[in-house]
């Protein structure tokens, strides 16, 4: 499932074999509590144990964790680089797609780790996109009660967003992500000549977290967006690195202020709520994160800008509706998607917290939605 794009992607021109030369590929850096701190990398995967070194991480024993995708494409390289540097590698090939974000591919690791005989100085790496990023992370946690995690992120979404700060977990049949932990990454390695195999709509998907990023960051990332129009729609040699970098920043700068996520951590769920009841309802996998968080990001300013009249929202749907949006799941049911998001962790006392815009760049928390202001959303949203 590699996809018919990946033939024809405009990718030819990767700068290579380290960013040094191109300031727009600086290593971004993530700073912690307690002086903790990681970098996300741009570089090629070959460089990964040039990186580990660099972290001090010293040569021993790697889990990789993939996915069937992936691995086809980019375990060897992996691989081969690592074991020419003495790591010793064992891997973990999970089916591509969120039903593998489950308790059953987790045991899978574990037997796999376990049996291998992991100690407490094997590096856990995550190679592939959010879904391994988020599995493997966990499994990185919670073996021997916490390995070093490496993030390998291969998909737009994992790149500029969910193998950035520490967030891990698998879904439960009851809602998405609610099993989990925090465990940050020693080091990300993102390299982004490894999009020129993503499929399109995976890219599309990853746009609308960019485009998230974009409507809560208050320091002109929108508009840079705006600016690029067309050309993010697809990977450019030019301008991907620095979309990537942009993005990326965003996420870092908002998990360097609240790691926890007591606090203003909490507007990078904007559209989320709408987005995880979206892909409980329909079904995991149906309907992908990337595509919920676009229906999800709709509501979301349709709701925003009901209760802000004076602030003009239509640029950001203007945006929005660039991204060649997927079909709205046929059946959805509006009251059942406003029930599921009853779920959602960031319920407080049984009441609904939404991140909602006061004007593009200025998210707020919004305790007091009514459901019939929720439905209609919801309908406008998904065009019921
Ligand atoms: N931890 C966080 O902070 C965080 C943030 C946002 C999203 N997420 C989670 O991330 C997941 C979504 O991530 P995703 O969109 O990357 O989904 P994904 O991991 O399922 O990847 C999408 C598809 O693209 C394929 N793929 C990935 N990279 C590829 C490449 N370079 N070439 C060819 N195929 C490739 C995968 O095999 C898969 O089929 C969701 O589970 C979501 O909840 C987590
Ligand atoms: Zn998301």
């Amino acid at each position: 499932m590699v996809g018919p794009d990946a033939a024809r992607a405009p990718y030819h021109q990767i700068p290579g074999p380290t960013d040094r030369c191109n300031p727009r590929m600086e290593p971004i850096r993530v700073s912690l509590s307690e002086g903790r701190e990681y970098s996300i990398h741009q570089r090629p995967l070959g460089d990964l144990p040039a990186l580990l070194r660099a972290n001090r991480l010293d040569v021993g024993k790697c889990l990789v964790v993939t996915d069937l995708n992936v691995g086809t494409l980019y375990e060897e390289v992996l691989t081969h680089a690592l074991m020419l540097e003495g790591w010793s590698v064992e891997t973990v090939t999970v089916p591509a797609g969120e039903t593998s974000k489950t308790s059953r591919y987790l045991q899978e690791i574990y037997d796999v780790a376990l049996r291998w005989g992991v100690d407490r100085q094997t590096i856990v790496v995550a190679l592939g996109g959010g879904v391994v990023g988020d599995l493997g992370g966990y499994a990185a946690a919670t073996l021997l009660r916490g390995l070093p995690l490496v993030q390998a992120p291969t998909s737009l979404l994992a790149q500029v967003d969910s193998a950035i700060g520490g967030k891990t977990g698998i879904n439960h049949e009851s809602g998405k992500n609610l099993i989990g932990a925090f465990h940050q990454p020693r080091l990300v390695c993102a390299d982004p000549a490894t999009l020129k195999t993503l499929p399109h709509r995976e890219w599309i998907g990853g746009l609308s977290e960019i485009v998230k990023h974009g409507l809560i960051d208050d320091r002109g990332f929108f508009a840079w967006l705006q600016s690029q129009g067309e050309d993010l729609l697809e990977p450019k040699s030019e301008s991907t690195p620095e979309l990537i970098s942009r993005s990326a920043a965003v996420k870092a700068r908002i998990v360097s202020r609240d790691e926890l996520e007591q606090g203003t951590r909490i507007f990078l769920n904007l559209g989320h709520t709408f987005a995880h009841a979206i892909e409980n309802v329909s079904g995991y996998g149906t309907v992908s994160h990337g595509e919920a968080v676009h229906f999800g990001l709709r509501a979301a300013l349709i709701l925003s800008s009901e209760r802000q009249p004076d602030q003009d929202f239509n640029p950001a749907l203007d945006l929005l509706a660039l991204l060649p949006s997927s079909k709205v799941p046929s059946g959805l049911d509006v009251e059942e998607v406003i029930a599921a998001m009853a779920t959602d962790k960031k319920t407080v006392g049984g009441r609904l917290r939404l991140i909602l815009l006061k004007r593009i760049g200025k998210p707020y928390v919004a305790s007091d939605v009514s459901p019939q202001e929720l439905a209609h959303a919801w309908q406008a949203a998904l065009g019921a």
